[in-house]
């Protein structure tokens, strides 16, 4: 049997500009969903979710990678068992890491040969596949680690500070989001589209500040990018009350991560303070979660 396993991410700056080609900064963290998996009579896919078969109903994405990789190798069976610490449907981009750590374990079982590169690639194609829309940036950082400027896939310095997250527990859809930000632009392409270029400008900033460690500022362009992604309505009461809990307990900077609507939000947080910014965004109502980010991208993890 194989464990391959890959990290969530969380956005610094970019989402939703990111779809229009826009610069994104994006970091994996250290979350991560393990796929276990052996050759097997036929396609068995265990999680959380339930046992099935091939089911693109309750498991979309290991559904779907088993049938692109079955366009060119062949997989008559094989038993995938998931576990995983990223929320699912929270915008810390449990299905990047589930389809990546699926192709990775299916790489290995079926000797593909398949590099960082084409699992990327992959992983894209995949997520094109089920949700309709979806930049390659989640898959990417998933696959490679680190923190990254997408669409240049520049790798950037390490983040030597902490990152609290803030759950809301509630649900949302990436696909819903993006189409509601592309209606928006297509009615108010002279007021959409500038605000997506600035922060597509907020990233091209954001790389120096990155590279420099300057937190500090990283933290006031954060609340600047939660702004503008407020004003293309994919903020919530519930995300803007815990991004202003944890500005307001003293962290460097805080927003939405990934598609908004609910979901998560992200603070920057100097390592002093990790404790007092996580209360405060439970007082809230939230479910903080305290990590870091990460240089492992996908791995195999073991094959015993
Ligand atoms: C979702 O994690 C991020 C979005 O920018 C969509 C995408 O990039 O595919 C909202």
């Amino acid at each position: 049997m194989v464990t391959c396993s890959a990290p969530g991410k969380i956005y610094l700056f970019g989402e939703h500009a990111v779809v229009y080609g826009e610069s994104a900064i994006c970091c994996a963290v250290d979350l991560r969903t393990r796929v276990h998996g052996q050759p097997g009579e036929s396609v068995k896919i265990e999680s959380v979710l339930g046992k099935t078969g091939i089911d693109p109903g309750i498991h979309p994405y290991v559904s779907a990678v088993i049938e692109c990789m079955r366009e060119f190798t062949s997989i008559k069976g094989v038993n995938i068992k998931i576990d995983s610490d990223i929320p699912v449907g929270s915008g810390l981009g449990s299905s990047a890491a589930v389809t990546i750590a699926t192709i990775a374990a299916l790489n290995y079982l079926f000797d593909c040969k398949l590099t960082l590169e084409d699992i990327a690639k992959l992983g894209h194609e995949v997520e094109i596949q089920v949700q309709g829309v979806a930049s390659p940036t989640d898959t990417y950082i998933s696959t490679m680690g680190g923190a990254g400027m997408i669409p240049q896939r520049t790798k950037l310095k390490h983040l030597d500070c902490e990152i609290v997250i803030g759950n809301t527990g509630m649900f949302s859809s990436t696909k819903e989001l993006v189409v509601n930000v592309a209606n928006l632009r297509e009615s108010y392409p002279q007021v959409i589209g500038p605000i997506l270029s600035t922060i597509g400008s907020i990233s091209e900033i954001g790389k120096e500040l990155v590279n420099n460690g300057d937190y500090a500022s990283i933290g006031k362009l954060m609340n600047i990018n939660h702004g503008l992604l407020d004003s293309v309505g994919v903020s919530s009461i519930e995300l803007s009350s815990l991004v202003y809990a944890a500005r307001n307990s003293g962290a460097f900077g805080a927003k939405i991560t990934g598609a908004g609507g609910g979901g998560c939000m992200v603070a920057l947080v100097d390592k002093a303070k990790t404790g007092t910014v996580a209360d405060a965004i439970n007082a809230a109502g939230g479910s903080s979660i305290i990590t870091n980010t990460t240089e492992h991208g996908v791995l195999v993890e073991s094959d015993q």
